[in-house]
């Protein structure tokens, strides 16, 4: 069968003070009135038999809530002590499934468009990974933006994968032209996936292993999960498999990982914003910018945020500067 894998492990530390450790991003009810959670659900849900959620102990009652009011009761869930990242979370959902049963990974934080030219690259994906390929969804990248990994691509051949570059080499792939971005979706056998997990970083799927043989009712052992050596998929698989291919996709994707994309999608929406750009979420109370530009400020009922925009990607410094004090 094929079973959509929904990650939902991250806290989505760079929408502090929207996204909580309590309310992790992917459960805010402010896409149309959707969480991204469910949005991801619902997008997959006519390509997949089945839906496992690999999630954590703080936010498992989230998804089953976001789940439940989607009309879905029956998935699986798999619930990390704690994050050992995505190489780890990937590998228990395999471990979960038959060797022959396509996992269909899917990150939870993202707005995607879901619309025949989602559908034409789901569909070819999966025909990959039932042939035994890692398939990765290419989009074509617009900026140097260095949260990403590249694939360089020929056609569906992948000539190399590379996570998170730094700006320089950013600036010289999308120069070269043949590089797009990697989704964080992927599509493959779960056996494929453990065995190319095994031979590349056997300590992660040792640990792996050993943390999930020991879990009681879906909920992982903390000792053995801290065992478990936290590294990303794309580093541990998507950097060094052969079996890669890609999808070069056109369907319209976002990110929704800081406030300068949240800040795009609410001026897209038709969401206020002043002569000089800047921009107030989550309260209604009059608000003046003065001498300001491009400056966005968010409310809750228990913290603001005053950002200039350029500063999207320093919120993550504050909001683990906050867990350290607490
Ligand atoms: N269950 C679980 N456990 N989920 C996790 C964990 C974990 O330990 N760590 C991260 N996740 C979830 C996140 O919630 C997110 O939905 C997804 O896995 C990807 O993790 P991110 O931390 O958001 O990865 P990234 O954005 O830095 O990079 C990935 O996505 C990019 C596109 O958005 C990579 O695949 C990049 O190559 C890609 O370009
Ligand atoms: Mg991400």
């Amino acid at each position: 069968s094929v079973i959509n894998v929904i990650l939902s492990g991250g806290v989505g530390s760079r929408l502090w003070p929207l996204s909580r450790k309590s309310q992790p991003k992917q459960y805010l009810p402010i896409f149309e009135g959707e969480t991204l959670f469910q949005k991801t659900f619902k997008r997959n849900e006519s390509f997949c038999d089945k839906v496992m959620v690999v999630g954590n102990c703080d936010n498992y009652e989230l998804s089953r809530k976001d789940l439940e009011s989607a009309g879905k009761k029956d998935y699986v869930e798999i619930i990390e002590a704690c994050p050992r990242n995505t190489a780890a979370a990937i590998a228990f959902a395999a471990f979960a499934s038959q060797s022959d049963d396509i996992l269909f990974v899917t990150p939870s934080d993202h707005l995607i468009e879901s619309g025949q030219k989602y559908q034409d690259s789901v569909d070819r994906a999966i025909q990959l990974a039932v042939d035994g390929h890692i398939v990765t969804f290419g989009l074509k990248p617009t900026k140097p933006e260095t949260g990403f990994g590249y694939i360089k691509a020929e056609g569906e051949e992948v000539r190399g994968f590379r996570e998170k570059p730094n700006l320089e080499t950013a600036e010289g792939f999308l120069k070269s032209g043949n590089f797009f971005w990697n989704s964080g979706m992927f599509c493959f056998q779960a056996g494929v996936y453990l065995e190319e997990l095994k031979s590349f970083e056997p300590g992660v799927y040792n640990a792996a292993k050993a943390a999930f043989d020991s879990s009681v009712d879906g909920k992982l052992d903390i000792d053995l999960s801290m065992k478990i050596p936290s590294i990303s998929v794309d580093y541990a698989v998507m950097e060094k498999t052969k079996k890669i291919k890609v999808v070069q996709s056109k369907f319209s994707w976002s990110d929704m990982g800081s406030f300068e994309s949240i800040y795009s999608y609410f001026r897209q929406q038709g969401h206020a914003v002043d002569s000089k750009g800047n921009m107030v979420i989550g309260t209604s109370l009059h608000t003046e910018f003065l001498g300001m530009k491009n400056t966005l400020l968010v409310h809750t009922n228990d913290a603001i945020l005053v950002l200039k925009k350029e500063k999207a990607q320093d919120v993550k410094k504050v909001f683990e500067r906050l867990e350290r004090e607490k």
